[in-house]
């Protein structure tokens, strides 16, 4: 088939790419003209595992090609996905100017009919608004079908999440694009549910917070744990044989950060508040994920007394591992805090020190992750990078002053660190 993508950041690329993969012929649309140049000539603006070689095998087959010009994109393509920001706004409400912007460029260049799919995250109804708006600014009478269909990617297991999804939702309210959207998505293999437009878009929303919710919920255990002297790994896995339950998002740590969650969350309470129900439910898990950072700190501050001319190494930047993306990072705030503390910050991340050195100038990097253990008073973990696992603790036990290691993702093992000879703090055990 032949489909377009609006917007090649980390969803519209990822989706636009695996496309490809599966045999569509696929053009992506970016209004940054840098970026569709450097996707033309075969550099990845993100760091996503496994995207790269896709990318380059599907352009050179032919399948998958990039343009700024969106009506190049409504020409080229029998379906188009709407995948551009829909970021917060200071109230917490969605953004979604740039939605409707590139809803009027499709309708002033549509000439035949169309499926228009969203799959930026947008509040419930926004597909009758997305139609409304096509309906005023198109030529004439030509036809089209307004579709939600969500992503579920997650960064850092992008490629993998989108060949092999759960389920596929489809949200639309006609037959005609039902059959057209199960026809993109045959060749993926994956149970398609088909429901309205505004169900499928609350699916999103309602899903996304009940992940947070999940995160948050074992954040609280584990602050129970540490008042009890229970273990959190030992209480998760418990309770996450309980097949109702799952064990999946059920790991305690800083809390949840990243371009979704934290925006999702908000959006979702004001669109509750917005439709006259008051979902204080939610609004416990995000000050629930906000207080992980400050119970943190303040174990932090207990072990070492004071910040201030404390030489502090972190490893991790990035919102989670195997990722380059640190847009609402609860690392970048750890380091933040720990500076305006007075503490000497060296910070490594794997990937994300390219972002960050651009976002935070201020933050110090190193190129090495034992450079940020030498003659450190304390370490701390940030991002669950299992690169962290791997490295040499005894060789970084050595490099450092004193040896105090502050685990806030859990990933080392307690019993070994501390037979290693560290101090070793983590959360929830
Ligand atoms: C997406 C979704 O849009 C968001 O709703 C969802 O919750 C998360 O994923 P993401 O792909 O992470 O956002 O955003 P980003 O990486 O910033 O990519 C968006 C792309 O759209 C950028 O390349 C930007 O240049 C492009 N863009 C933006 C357009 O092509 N046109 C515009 O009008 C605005
Ligand atoms: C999320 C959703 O999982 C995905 O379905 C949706 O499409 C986009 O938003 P993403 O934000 O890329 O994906 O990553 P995710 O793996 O969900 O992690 C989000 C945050 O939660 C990270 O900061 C991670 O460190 C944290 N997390 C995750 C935990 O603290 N504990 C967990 O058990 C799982």
């Amino acid at each position: 088939m032949k489909l377009t993508i609006v917007g090649s950041g980390y969803v519209g690329l990822v989706t636009g790419t695996c496309f490809a993969e599966v045999g569509h012929h696929v053009t992506c649309v970016d209004n940054d003209e840098k970026k569709v140049k450097q996707l033309q000539d075969g550099i990845i603006p993100i760091y996503e595992p496994g995207l790269e070689t896709l990318v380059r095998k599907n352009v050179q087959l032919g399948r998958l090609k990039f343009t700024s010009s969106i009506a190049e994109g409504v020409e080229n393509g029998d379906v188009i996905f709407i995948a551009v920001p829909t970021p917060p706004q200071p109230d917490g409400s969605v953004d979604l100017s740039y939605v409707e912007k590139v809803a009027r460029s499709i309708a002033e260049v549509l000439t035949g009919y169309r499926v228009i799919v969203d799959k930026s995250t947008v509040p419930v109804k926004t597909g009758e608004k997305v139609a409304e708006t096509i309906r005023r600014y198109r030529k004439g009478n030509v036809e089209f079908d307004v579709v939600s269909n969500p992503e579920f990617l997650r960064e850092g297991s992008a490629v993998a999440d989108l060949m092999n999804p759960d389920r596929i939702v489809i949200g639309t309210n006609g037959e005609r694009s039902a059959a057209i959207m199960k026809e993109v998505y045959q060749p993926f293999n994956a149970p398609i549910m088909v429901t309205d437009l505004n169900s499928a878009e609350l699916i999103k929303h309602a899903s996304n917070s009940f992940l947070a919710l999940k995160i948050s919920y074992i954040n609280a255990v584990a602050a129970i744990c540490e008042a009890s002297g229970a273990d959190i790994g030992k209480v998760a896995d418990g309770m996450g044989a309980d097949k109702r339950i799952g064990r999946d998002f059920l790991y305690a740590g800083l809390g949840y950060g990243g371009s979704c969650f934290p925006k999702d969350l908000s959006a979702f309470i004001r669109i509750s508040e917005d439709l006259g129900y008051s979902f204080g439910l939610l609004k416990e898990v995000e000050r629930i994920n906000a207080d992980q950072l400050d119970r943190f700190l303040k174990k932090m501050r207990k072990a070492l007394w004071v910040f201030r001319d404390k030489k502090i190494g972190q490893l991790g930047l990035a919102f989670k591992g195997n990722t380059d993306d640190i847009r609402s990072s609860v690392g970048i705030n750890l380091a933040l805090k720990m500076m305006e503390e007075g503490a000497i910050l060296k910070a490594f991340d794997p990937k994300a020190m390219e972002k960050c050195a651009i976002s935070y100038p201020k933050i110090p990097l190193v190129e090495d992750p034992y450079e940020v253990a030498k003659d450190a008073d304390a370490l701390v973990v940030a991002t669950e990078w299992n690169d962290f696992k791997e490295l040499d603790w005894l060789k970084i036990k050595s490099l450092m002053r004193t040896p105090l290691v502050f685990d806030g993702r859990n990933l080392l093992i307690p019993e070994e660190m501390k037979l290693l000879g560290f101090e070793y703090f983590s959360v929830g055990r």
